[in-house]
């Protein structure tokens, strides 16, 4: 270019590992019709690779993955339905456009998914937002439900479930069937989710195959004590500050 700059997403060579990236996502958008996973663009990449940094301070790693968390639930709002919506300008003209037709809720589940709660208020105004608290049973290592408070009309709404990493998806899948148990159609479940390991993703599907995922990276497995590698270490310690 003239001015001796090219943006990021026209330098192929330097930027090999973004599109190693899209292409190992598009083949498991491929395997799973109700994955979604966002555009691997440097500028997410970047804020990705800020957080999975372990010399990164809790104040610098909020504010990304707040940023992260922003972009994730805008996208995940790509999810619901929509009906034609007109409108009049202010210029008298008609414009044909769309709104939202359905009733919304989130679930966060604690401790991690309670990050994303303020994302979710900020991009979605006076949301209802219910809670699940899961544990694992340390003999029978059992996913077991300890508490949960949800909306009373949560079977009419569409439910963006939130918690930041996806691991072995035992946690999940039990969140998943309180809120089935609490009549909410899997249609309308859309778990946002910001890193996935393949197992997870797994076993998420395998069991409800009509939920949807979205997501923003999808690592390469867990290690021996089913943290998710490379990962970001333990997401509710780095975020609140408890490591
Ligand atoms: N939960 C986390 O916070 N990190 C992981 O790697 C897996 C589960």
């Amino acid at each position: 270019a003239a001015s001796g700059y090219t943006p990021a997403s026209r330098r192929d060579t330097r930027y090999d590992c973004v599109a190693t990236e899209e292409r190992k996502c598009s083949a498991l958008r491929k395997k799973y019709p109700n994955l979604r996973v966002m555009n691997q663009t440097a500028q997410l990449r970047a804020m990705l690779t800020i957080i999975r940094d372990r010399e990164t301070r809790k104040e610098e790693f909020v504010f990304y993955a707040d940023r992260i968390i922003r972009l994730l639930i805008e996208e995940a709002l790509n999810e619901l339905p929509f009906t034609i919506k007109t409108v009049t300008t202010p210029t008298d003209l008609v414009y044909e456009g769309v709104g939202f037709s359905e009733r919304i809720c989130g679930v966060s589940v604690v401790r991690a998914g309670e990050s994303m709660e303020k994302g979710l208020t900020a991009v979605c105004r006076g949301i209802r937002i219910g809670k699940i608290l899961i544990q694992r049973d340390e003999e029978t290592t059992e996913a077991v439900l300890f508490y949960c408070k949800l909306p009373r009309d949560i079977n009419e709404r569409f439910v963006l479930l939130l918690d930041p990493m996806l691991a072995s998806g035992g946690s999940i899948c039990k969140a998943i069937s309180v809120l089935v148990d609490h009549g909410v159609a899997l249609e309308k479940i859309i778990f946002v989710n910001l890193v996935a390991a393949p197992e997870g993703l797994q076993q998420v599907f395998s069991i409800y195959p009509k939920i949807k995922i979205v997501c923003a990276a999808i690592d390469e497995g867990l290690n021996e004590m089913k943290f998710i590698v490379p990962g970001i270490g333990d997401f509710g310690d780095r975020y609140f500050g408890t490591n």
